[in-house]
């Protein structure tokens, strides 16, 4: 019988969750879940730092495919680190036509974030990505699928053609997966192809399918991802817009409050007799970090809970400290203020920000950082009129946006999120004046209440805190107890 995580930790980008945070959560027996979202670059930057610890190289040292494995390490570990203050390096953006070396670097980063997740137990990992950011998709979900990932978790979008894609990679047939291109001619050639046998070394190695969990914000989205998905789609996650990250923009036009915050209405509540109706396992998320909401979820049919903010103040969390501190300070003072901003995401999705003197989400901050687009996730790609594909992001250069046909109102408000969020996990750029990248913590409206997993007089707490405080009421069984000593997931290793 397949049994299925209560709590799962839900995928926070970039770098929150860590291996370190997923494997502690799945040592416990629930769904610990790695965020893919530019994990080449964050592999980049840990190399560059000289791997402390030495856990990329062990990542790396597991790799099925040695030849490529030593391709990656030689163009770009650092041994000892880069000399204080110097930038991290770069790496070519990702594109429809992908380069080799992206893609490789892609392939290696996601299996080993993977592979450290699963390291010390035999329960499953998940691994999370955004399905706005879409040109890396395939190569890192063949390599978390490398390393027997038991889950891949979607939103930010509708994720229809990924199962497909995950369907053709465990039978190790080549992949392919339509980038949305803004201004594409009706009938444009706009796919992306991804063939494992071009990658792989030596013979085949067999992949399991790892299950397929779509995030959606309603109903709707619900039906149409069982519908229409391009293959199996094992589960949902129904997140509201309480949750931390993007949200959905409300459904019908779009207003604001008086703080200038997305307005959600009545059609934005969730029919939860409509979704049992559907007959899949189904997790809600937003708001569901704590153990009356769990209880709550479960006796509504629920298999479980998808939960990410009290996570990210978790001791595994890969959140810089001093952020966290900061936060976890506002949080036990009950200051903790969180913004839905409309504006910063270059999605056009609503992103939620914790208002933090001295972060990116100070105005004076975000006025003096000169807008620069050197990492390139959220570039959107556009046709241009002669049908030759570019890419834009609404957070770069206003006058390069525009040159490339973006309109000049569509970069107002944006924020560099690619550069914001690698500063969250401190491992932030520096540019050639020095100046530091600022940091832009997302979390969910419910920041202030994460304060209930510090014990009296302590100043933090670990995911087993929280793990074990969701389920307080919903399990009279220790957590530890009912870890599941399931059989190894097979690791697709040669
Ligand atoms: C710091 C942070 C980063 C997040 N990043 C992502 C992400 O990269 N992808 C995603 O699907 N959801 C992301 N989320 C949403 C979580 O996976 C989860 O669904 C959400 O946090 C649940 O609501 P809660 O914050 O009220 O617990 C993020 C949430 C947080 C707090």
């Amino acid at each position: 019988m397949v049994q299925f995580p209560k709590i799962i930790q839900g995928g926070m980008g970039v770098g929150v969750s860590n291996w370190r945070l997923s494997q502690a959560v799945s040592k416990l027996g629930q769904l610990g879940v790695v965020s893919g979202t530019a994990l080449d670059q964050l592999f980049v930057r840990r190399l560059a730092d000289g791997d402390p610890g030495g856990n990329m190289r062990r990542g790396v040292d597991a790799f099925p495919f040695p030849e490529m494995a030593r391709r990656v390490w030689q163009e770009y570990f650092v041994p000892g680190g880069r000399p204080a203050g110097a930038p991290y390096p770069t790496t070519p953006m990702h594109q429809r036509r992908e380069l080799r070396k992206v893609v490789e670097l892609c392939i290696v980063s996601n299996f080993v974030e993977v592979f450290l997740a699963r390291e010390g137990h035999k329960n499953d990992v998940g691994i999370n990505f955004l399905e706005k950011v879409q040109m890396p998709h395939m190569s890192s979900i063949y390599g978390a699928m490398l390393a027997g990932v038991g889950y891949v978790l979607m939103g930010a979008g509708i994720p229809l053609h990924i199962p497909g894609v995950i369907d053709a990679l465990a039978a190790q047939r080549p992949a392919e997966y339509k980038l949305s291109v803004s201004g594409a001619a009706q009938g444009q050639d706009t796919a992306m192809q991804f063939d494992p046998a071009d990658y792989v070394e030596g013979p085949l190695p067999f992949l399991k399918r790892p299950r397929f969990l779509a995030i959606v914000s309603s109903n709707t989205l619900a039906t149409t991802m069982l519908r229409r998905a391009s293959g199996r789609v094992d589960g949902l996650v129904l997140e509201t817009p309480t949750a931390g990250g993007h949200n959905a923009p409300p459904r019908g036009k779009l207003q604001l409050n008086a703080a200038g915050e997305p307005v959600y209405g009545e059609r934005d509540q969730v029919d939860l007799a409509g979704l049992r109706a559907l007959g899949v396992p189904f997790w809600l998320a937003g708001g569901y970090g704590n153990a009356e909401s769990v209880r709550y979820a479960l006796e509504q049919g629920a298999t479980g809970v998808q939960v990410g903010t009290a996570f990210a103040f978790s001791e595994e969390s890969g959140l810089a400290p001093d952020l966290k501190q900061k936060l976890l300070g506002q949080a036990v003072a009950g200051t903790g203020d969180v913004f839905t901003d409309p504006l910063a995401s270059p999605t056009g999705f609503p992103f939620k920000v914790a208002q933090m003197q001295g972060s990116y989400s100070d105005p004076e901050v975000a006025e003096a950082r000169t807008r620069v687009c050197d990492l390139g996730y959220l570039r959107e790609a556009y046709a241009a009129p002669d049908g030759v594909i570019g890419y834009r992001c609404a957070a770069e250069p206003v006058a390069n946006f525009v040159s490339k046909g973006g309109k000049v109102e569509e970069t107002v408000g944006r924020k560099c999120l690619c550069n914001a969020l690698m500063a969250n996990i401190g491992l932030a750029q520096i540019r050639k004046n020095g100046t530091v990248e600022p940091p832009l913590v997302t979390v969910g409206d419910d920041l202030n209440t994460v304060a209930q997993f510090l014990a009296p007089g302590r100043k933090s707490y670990t995911a087993a805190d929280v793990v074990k405080s969701l389920l307080s009421l919903s399990w009279s069984v220790p957590v530890e107890a009912e870890a599941l000593d399931r059989e190894p997931v097979l690791a697709a290793t040669v």
